[in-house]
């Protein structure tokens, strides 16, 4: 089928599994020109279709020869309705994998349930015996308790009171005023449910108890600090209450694996474009301005610059961890310079609908949301017929 993106408000319903490969090789590429990193060679990403799980994903891989993993929820494709583009990313790194003679397999279902806990630790034991670096990079709006069988949702509010200011619809360019209503009710705990570390904390438990965690082993999850343009609906929101679970939960599970000389690290990762921070009100402004201003100083990074820069300059450089006064790894540093934050915040105070395409870059962060699909990708034709129906090797 010929496949365009098909937008419903801000999400894209279509993925392009060509775009999807290309991508996926761009990301390869670069690790590659990194260079060797001397890093974990048995890796479990809980995460690893998009976004920062799989540029964790394709830095073990290609960084180090890393057998992977991968465990995500994504759509599968039927007859004339695409996949998700997780599920395509997924079919193009397992592609990859094989042809590099690279160990790769993939579970797609819900990690935060206690099968499929059970069957990526059945697929360790089998395959690899056991892994040294687990990577937590789930992002999602729902969990279902694997004990309680409640479904808990997420919210991204402020907390105490309404908060107003600017915001863009990406697809517009047009700025204006938004207002979020304070959270009520369960909304923290329900947030914390989703998004804090409890989960994080039940898969290394279970992989504990099961034997599959190596000597020394390794676990990282990801999260945001950010600016004071967006701390009231980010990081002193309902969601920052979720990240301060989970950073208060690497110190848990750290203590957990003291006989196995095991360590848990939260990393700070940088803002970015993904599916789930387009959703957040303010934050694409935010980012359009950031992204304008890393650009003009040559800092800009994506997921994949990210995790190769944690991977090779934080995680294993041979050296001793580098760490904040909390614990915490800070691959955010250049978008939290003085002078990047500075810079945002003289813009933020100019922007206008008018003005915004000279100061943000709305470009930007349109290509790169239209890319996490697989579309306005460079050197794939869109014009062809695709099949649609392509399957993840590993999983078939
Ligand atoms: P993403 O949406 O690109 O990736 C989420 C991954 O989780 C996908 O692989 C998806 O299939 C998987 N997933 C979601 N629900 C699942 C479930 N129930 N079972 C199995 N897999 C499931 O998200 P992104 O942005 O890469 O986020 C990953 C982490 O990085 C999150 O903790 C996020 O808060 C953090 N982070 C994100 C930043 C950003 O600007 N995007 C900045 C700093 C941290």
């Amino acid at each position: 089928m010929i496949i365009e993106p098909r937008m419903r408000g801000f999400i894209c319903t279509t993925a392009h599994p060509d775009g999807a490969a290309e991508n996926v090789k761009q990301q390869i590429e670069y690790v590659k020109s990194k260079g060797k990193i001397d890093a974990p060679k048995r890796v479990l990403v809980i995460g690893a279709s998009t976004g920062f799980g799989l540029a964790s994903r394709i830095t073990s891989a290609f960084g180090s020869e890393a057998s992977t993993i991968g465990v995500f929820f994504e759509k599968p494709p039927m007859e004339g309705k695409t996949a998700s583009a997780g599920w395509y990313n997924s079919v193009a790194f397992e592609n990859e994998a094989k042809k590099a003679g690279l160990y790769a397999k993939s579970i797609n279902g819900d990690a935060f349930s206690d099968e499929v806990k059970a069957q990526t630790i059945a697929m360790i034991k089998q395959d690899l015996g056991q892994v040294d670096l687990i990577i937590y990079s789930l992002a999602s709006p729902v969990r279902t308790h694997p004990k309680t069988g409640v479904t808990h949702r997420s919210v991204l509010k402020p907390i105490g009171e309404k908060f107003t200011n600017n915001t863009v619809d990406f697809h517009t360019g047009k700025v204006s005023e938004v207002s979020i209503e304070p959270c009520s009710g369960d909304d923290i705990e329900n947030t914390v449910i989703v998004m804090g570390g409890e989960d994080w904390k039940m898969w290394l438990d279970m992989m504990k108890k099961e034997n599959v965690l190596a000597e020394g082993a390794v676990t990282v999850a990801y999260s945001y600090i950010g600016s004071s343009l967006t701390e009231a609906v980010y990081r002193n929101g309902t969601i920052g209450k979720a990240k301060d679970h989970l950073e208060a939960t690497a110190f848990e599970i750290t203590d957990s694996l003291n006989d196995i000389g095991g360590k848990a690290y939260v990393s700070v990762n940088k803002a970015l474009v993904t599916q789930a921070s387009s959703a957040i009100p303010v934050i694409p402004l935010y980012i359009s301005l950031l992204y304008k201003t890393m650009k003009s100083k040559g800092i800009h990074e994506g997921c994949i610059e990210q995790i190769q820069r944690l991977f090779q300059d934080r995680l294993f450089s041979g050296k001793t961890v580098p760490v904040d006064e909390k614990g915490r790894i800070r691959i955010d540093d250049w978008e939290m310079r003085e002078d990047v934050q500075k810079e945002v915040a003289e813009l933020w105070n100019k922007v206008t609908t008018e003005n915004l395409p000279q100061l943000g870059d709305l470009e930007g962060y349109r290509k790169e949301f239209y890319q996490l699909f697989g579309f306005d990708i460079e050197n794939v034709d869109y014009s062809k017929d695709t099949n649609e129906m392509v399957q993840i090797e590993s999983i078939k």
